[in-house]
């Protein structure tokens, strides 16, 4: 099967055709984005007023685009997939009214894809990975463990209290006059910077349960900045090493509590999967590798390209539910909010 799969829910207008063999393996024939990075950057922001113009504009050649890479056409596709929400709403209605359109055109069904089940079904696409496994999803808007156990079938470990991990990223960059977004560059600059110099909380470690909190941290690299202000490049460098640093322990330790609980409720997962735009950050990787190996648990990255927004991962989730038959009207909502949990994402 053929599904074309439209994302627009936040900064980034992407399309992307993607096919299912039988065997249920996935492959990307195209796989188009285009960022909106440089209306934003201005505003140190996504404005979702900005965002939605934007989307409205370049829709219909990022589509064609993804059409024309993977040599096919509207008329060939089997179904086309958007994300209708979780997101900027002006956004989500723009690329659910577009794939509602072409479904329309085409007859062929719609289907309305929850943008954190794409994040969560990535896995899937590029590594055939089967159900349950433990998914730490890490982006902008969202921070959650969730295990997932087939589709439609996702149980809610813990999430953020507050602040998203790379909504922390983004807002520690903006206080310490770093570029929009916020995550490369606090990592980049993290790179040169010492990670012992100031001493920042780990909040949340130990609870006993797998919850975030991570605004205090933010506030506490504000404070560290304004005692000693103004700062210098090496400041800057050493308060994001050591914001990067705090974010690490965090993860490590609640990923790990996350695991110890499905353990200890005997739902072993086959892998831990961690998704979404923050897992594109290197020294996490790294530090998620080594830590799987010490709980002996299979770890699953997708490609940074597919950790990010993307057209690909909706397109899949599209083939997945499509497979099982799961299809959309066309009076289907777009939602600003719409958690993944149980009985949230129909199975
Ligand atoms: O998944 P995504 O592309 O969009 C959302 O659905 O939110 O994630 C974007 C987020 C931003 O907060 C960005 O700063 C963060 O992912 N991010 C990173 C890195 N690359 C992107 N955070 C830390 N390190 C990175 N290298
Ligand atoms: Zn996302």
């Amino acid at each position: 099967m053929l599904v074309l799969g439209i994302e627009t829910t936040c900064d980034e207008t992407a399309a992307a055709v993607v096919e299912r063999d039988e065997r249920g393996d996935g492959a990307i024939r195209a796989n188009v984005i285009l960022s909106q990075l440089e209306e934003h950057q201005a505003f140190g922001g996504v404005v979702p007023e900005i965002a939605a113009r934007a989307h409205v504009e370049a829709l219909d050649g990022v589509i064609q685009a993804a059409l024309d890479e993977a040599g096919t056409a509207v008329a060939k596709l089997d179904a086309v997939a958007a994300s209708a929400g979780p997101g900027l709403i002006g956004g989500v209605i723009v690329g659910l009214t577009t794939a509602k359109a072409i479904s329309l055109v085409i007859g062929k069904p719609l289907i309305a894809v929850n943008h954190l089940e794409a994040h969560a079904l990535t896995a899937r696409l590029t590594h055939k990975l089967d159900f349950p496994y433990l998914l730490l999803l890490v982006s902008g808007g969202h921070t959650q463990l969730v295990s997932v156990e087939g589709i439609g079938e996702y149980r809610r470990i813990g999430g953020t209290r507050d602040d998203a991990v790379g909504e922390a990223f983004d807002k520690t960059a903006k206080l310490l006059g770093l570029p929009y977004p916020g995550g490369p560059a606090v990592e980049r600059c993290a790179k040169d910077g010492d990670p012992s110099r100031f001493k920042l909380p780990r909040p949340m470690f130990g609870e006993a349960l797998p919850d975030f909190s991570l605004s205090g941290l933010k506030t506490a690299v504000r404070q560290e900045a304004q005692k000693i202000a103004p700062i210098s490049r090496r400041d800057i460098a050493d308060l994001c090493a050591g914001f990067q640093a705090s974010i690490i322990d965090v993860l490590v330790d609640r990923v790990r509590c996350a695991v110890e609980m499905l353990r200890a409720d005997g739902r072993e997962p086959n892998a831990l999967v961690v998704a979404g735009g923050v897992a594109a950050n290197r020294a996490i990787r790294e530090t998620m590798e080594e830590m799987a190996i010490a709980l002996k648990l299979p770890l699953v990255i997708p490609p940074p390209e597919l950790c990010t927004d993307n057209g690909a991962m909706v397109a899949w989730a599209g083939c997945e539910r499509l497979a099982r038959g799961l299809t959309d009207p066309l009076d289907t909502k777009p939602r600003a909010r719409w958690p993944l949990e149980a009985g949230a994402v129909p199975a």
